[in-house]
């Protein structure tokens, strides 16, 4: 694919300065970018995705030289995992600094920042920060929520972006399908202890070997503090379910007689016998289901079928992230608006 050309980082800088968006693509999914600095253009996103306002955004840095400008009394618990996440899939919740627009925020004293793994999501970020001169300006940030409509699935392609916000949005930099697929980690670095409030490619795992222990992990349901973390998110608009894999033929076999057509999600190969169902195989590795997760739901979701069937994943850590996304698109499904 080609990538954006000089001319339209160029264009993207300009509108960012005019206080317009950018739908611009990081290594989790496509983003919805606005000057973080400006209230006003912060604005526009919530009214561009119908999202509610007092939803906080992840500020998006060129790199860990401007976290202070951003955040202040950072820990050193999180200057490790900058040191060793970043560029990439993490997002660390601080104190904010006063400056910080209560826009960017949702009105909380804490602010979300993130060093993006995509090289045109940092040629970007390089880019405004360095047109923004000295005094601050070079430390200038792009504060971008998924750059979907409000509880609907997360595009991981430019053309998904179109699908979702089209002309509501005056440039969509394409930077080819997204690496990873699902939303950022999400860890609250503002507590005394670190909190896991998102699970995502980087998991469990990864994070104990920084921390030296299991990370704490807090995904409460209902509340606005982490949009991501409502229980209605990241949803198709056809009804979904999650059916363990050994209920999964039974299940399926009961919508047929009902004359249910069905799309399943499934890392198996579809079963030998006859069944009238649209079986989209995922890989069976979790990095890999992540990466092609949002593209087959959003297509299921196009197929005209009565139900999206999902076959349950494995409960280890490696799969946390995805069956987190999978119970919130499950609990959102089948709201037409
Ligand atoms: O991978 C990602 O994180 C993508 C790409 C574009 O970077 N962004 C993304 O943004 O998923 P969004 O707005 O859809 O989700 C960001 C999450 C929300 O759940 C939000 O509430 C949380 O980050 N968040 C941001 N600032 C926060 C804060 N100060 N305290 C708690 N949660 C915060
Ligand atoms: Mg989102």
């Amino acid at each position: 694919m080609t990538l954006p050309s000089d001319a339209d980082f160029q264009h993207a800088v300009e509108l960012l300065h005019a206080g317009e968006l950018v739908a611009i693509p990081t290594e989790t999914v496509y983003g919805l970018g606005a000057d973080a600095a400006n209230p006003a253009a912060v604005a526009k996103i919530f009214a561009t995705k119908g999202r509610p306002a007092d939803h906080p955004l992840i500020v998006h840095l060129a790199g860990h030289d401007a976290v202070e400008h951003w955040a202040e009394r950072v820990p050193d618990i999180a200057w490790e995992l900058m040191e060793t996440f970043w560029p990439g899939p993490l997002t660390l919740i601080l104190k904010k600094q006063a400056w910080v627009p209560d826009a960017v925020t949702g009105g909380q004293d804490t602010v979300g920042l993130r060093v993006p793994g995509h090289p045109v999501a940092l040629e970007l970020l390089r880019r405004f920060a360095a047109s923004r001169g000295q005094s601050g300006g070079e430390h200038a940030g792009i504060a971008a929520p998924s750059a979907n409509r409000f509880g609907r699935i997360s595009p991981t392609t430019a053309a998904h972006v179109a699908e979702e916000l089209g002309e509501r949005v005056p440039l969509i930099l394409d930077g080819g399908p997204c690496r990873v697929g699902i939303e950022s980690t999400i860890v609250d670095c503002s507590r005394e202890q670190a909190v896991v409030l998102r699970p995502g490619h980087v998991s469990p795992l990864h994070l104990a070997a920084v921390f030296g222990r299991q990370p704490a992990i807090e995904t409460a349901t209902g509340a606005p503090r982490v949009s991501g973390s409502l229980a209605a998110h990241y949803a198709p608009q056809t009804p979904m379910h999650l059916v363990a894999s050994d209920c999964l033929l039974d299940f399926l076999d009961t919508q047929r007689h009902r004359g249910g057509h069905c799309g399943v999600l499934s890392p198996n190969e579809p079963p030998p016998v006859n069944l009238p169902h649209d079986w989209r195989q995922l890989p069976a590795d979790p990095v890999g289901y992540a990466h092609d997760l949002y593209g087959a739901l959003r297509a299921l979701d196009h197929a005209g079928v009565a139900l999206i069937v999902v076959e349950t994943p494995p409960a280890e850590p490696a799969w946390t992230a995805i069956t987190d996304r999978l119970r919130r698109a499950v609990a959102g499904a089948g709201q037409k608006n």
